[in-house]
């Protein structure tokens, strides 16, 4: 076997010295005494994100720093409690209550961190959702949670299927014109900002109310929408202590949008809870903008996903020369595999390492990660966060000693655990079917260090670009094609974006397979769902191969891609 690779641990003073003793001795509990629930018995999460640190000097350090090439705008976390503050003042106004379901579709801005906060402080659930959602997506997570208001934009609006949205009641409208205000439940958010008061009464919840839905995908079913509830806190404030390691003059930058978890729980919480300055860009991916943005800020940490970094590193090393990027410590990485190849450049360009980190839209929070203070394997997802105890088990919940492949589980019970997924509680529960284990659904293995190596996934989730895309709704979108008959839809393994999604289909009769109508097809997932999720490639197959009960068998495209044995085959169809 080659010998494993090892990289020092980083230079400096970190917040978490010792990951031996601190595995050994950290205890959650002693994280909710930092809070003021802790003596209150009162707890909500945009106060201790926010209005807390109002009490101290802190409430004139920025909070949010915020650009997109046009806008260019910082607010100190005095600023962040007096406009989420509005915003709660707006909703109450509207009627909305501890409980309801209001979401969010809108481009990153100041506004929507302003909305997020806001919908907390009235106890609202707060649903996120992706600006490059199309109308099917967007309907289909509103529906399901019945959403009943709703921050977006007047162009994002063009989306929002309002006839089939019964249970929304009011859209607030960011950037409305008069003329934009064609429905009676339409709103300006600036004309209500601006007649709301700045003073708001926190609605107090209890740690297990329900804060956050975010909507992800499976191998089977409609995306899922996973509830968080504020207790998640803990764990957010405690990793982004020790992981993200933020100190006092931080300047720290995630590059996730908030309609995916790691732009809430990384990207508002976890920041925020520990009192940092955090960068947020508008805006789309562009390699010189993103070196801009550490340039012009002073990033000190970044935290992003390996295809950006894959994409930065096509970018090509000069592009790198020409920016000061000298301010940057601590790099972290997270959504797919990264590559031994991408950190070994890192080390190249930054002089620093990229750390690792595993977890999931359902446990909430960070559980596997490289910290500064310790040695990184490039390849290795890192160890088990303090308080968290994860195993390889077999198919009986079994643990598996090192180096045996199996499911990557975790004992129950971490603090920002999904509570439930919305209206579904058998999915729930398939998740926990092993006790105690939550069974992650990735396939690892552990090494004698006890460091966690990723293989892959166990079921056929895809995981393009760091974005989770369930093959259930893109073939179910294909199939609404007239020109498609059947569609089975895999993962293809792709340098830069670690997968691609390919799509197998066979044609209705009539229909002749031309590069206009495999365009229009791609067109036709892309309008419904969201770029992403549309298939880069297409191949006609006169027939997939399916079981006797129908269902199609990815598993055997797949090893029709791979060129692989297509192995047991007794289930199929003629
Ligand atoms: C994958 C993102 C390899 C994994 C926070 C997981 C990873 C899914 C890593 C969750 C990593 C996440 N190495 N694979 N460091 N981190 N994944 O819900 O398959 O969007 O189950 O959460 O991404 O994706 P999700």
């Amino acid at each position: 076997m080659e010998k494993t690779e090892i990289l020092a641990p980083s230079p400096g003073k970190h917040n978490l010295e010792n990951y031996e003793e601190a595995y050994k001795n950290f205890r959650w509990e002693d994280v909710e005494k930092e809070f003021s629930w802790y003596t209150t018995g009162k707890v909500n999460m945009a106060y201790e994100c926010v209005d807390r640190h109002c009490e101290t000097w802190r409430k004139n350090k920025v909070a949010l720093y915020y650009s997109d090439g046009v806008r260019d705008e910082k607010y100190t976390f005095q600023d962040m409690k007096f406009m989420s503050n509005k915003v709660a003042n707006v909703l109450k106004k509207l009627g909305i209550e501890k409980g309801d379901r209001v979401f969010i579709f809108m481009p990153r801005s100041p506004e929507l961190y302003f909305a997020v906060l806001g919908i907390l402080k009235i106890g609202a659930i707060c649903g996120p959702l992706f600006e490059a959602f199309m109308m099917d997506a967007v309907r289909d997570r509103m529906q399901d949670c019945d959403a009943v208001a709703l921050f977006t934009t007047p162009k994002l609006m063009e989306r929002v299927d309002l006839p089939n949205l019964p249970a929304l009641k009011h859209v607030i409208l960011v950037g409305a014109k008069d003329e934009d205000l064609t429905d009676p439940r339409f709103h300006s958010f600036e004309k209500l900002m601006e007649e709301a008061s700045r003073e708001f009464d926190i609605v107090w919840v209890d740690r297990e109310d329900p804060m956050m839905i975010h909507y992800t995908s499976g191998s089977t079913g409609k995306p899922k929408g996973v509830l968080h509830v504020h207790n998640a806190m803990i764990q957010h404030y405690q990793t982004a202590k020790w992981v993200l390691d933020l100190q006092e003059e931080d300047i720290y930058w995630c590059t996730a949008d908030p309609g995916w978890v790691t732009g809430t729980s990384y990207g508002i919480f976890g920041p925020w809870l520990n009192g940092a300055s955090s960068v947020i860009r508008g805006g789309r991916f562009s390699p010189d903008d993103w070196y801009a943005t550490i340039e012009k800020y002073g990033v000190t940490v970044w935290y992003s996903a390996p295809t950006a970094f894959r994409m930065l590193m096509a970018a090509g090393d000069e592009l790198v020369k020409k920016y000061d990027l000298s301010s940057l410590r601590h790099i972290l990485s997270v959504g797919e595999p990264l590559n031994p190849e991408v950190v070994r450049w890192g080390m190249k360009v930054f002089g620093i390492r990229i750390h690792d980190t595993w977890w999931m839209t359902e446990t909430g929070g960070q559980l596997i990660c490289n910290y500064p203070c310790m040695p990184i394997k490039p390849g290795s997802m890192g160890r088990p966060f303090p308080g968290v105890y994860a195993a390889i088990v077999d198919d009986q919940g079994n643990e598996l000693p090192p180096y045996r492949m199996g499911n990557l589980a975790i004992r129950k019970g971490w603090p920002s655990m999904m509570r439930a997924i919305w209206k579904n509680e058998e999915k729930y529960k398939e998740y926990f079917r092993l006790e105690p284990w939550y069974i992650s659904g990735d396939s690892a293995y552990k090494d004698e260090d006890g460091y966690f190596w990723f293989q892959g996934r166990v079921d056929d989730v895809i995981n393009t670009s760091g974005e989770r895309v369930g093959p259930f709704e893109v073939e179910s979108k294909l199939v609404e094609h007239p020109a498609v008959a059947e569609a089975g839809v895999i993962g293809k393994p792709d340098p830069l974006r670690g997968e691609i999604i390919k799509a197998f289909i066979s044609l209705r009769e009539g229909y002749t397979w031309t590069p206009e109508l495999e365009e229009d097809i791609k067109q036709f997932v892309k309008k419904g769902l969201a770029a992403h999720a549309a298939p880069r490639e297409i191949e006609v197959r006169d027939k997939l191969p399916k079981t006797r009960s129908g269902k199609i068998m990815r598993r055997v495209l797949k090893a029709w891609e791979l060129g692989l044995p297509t192995g047991d085959l007794s289930t199929m169809e003629d």
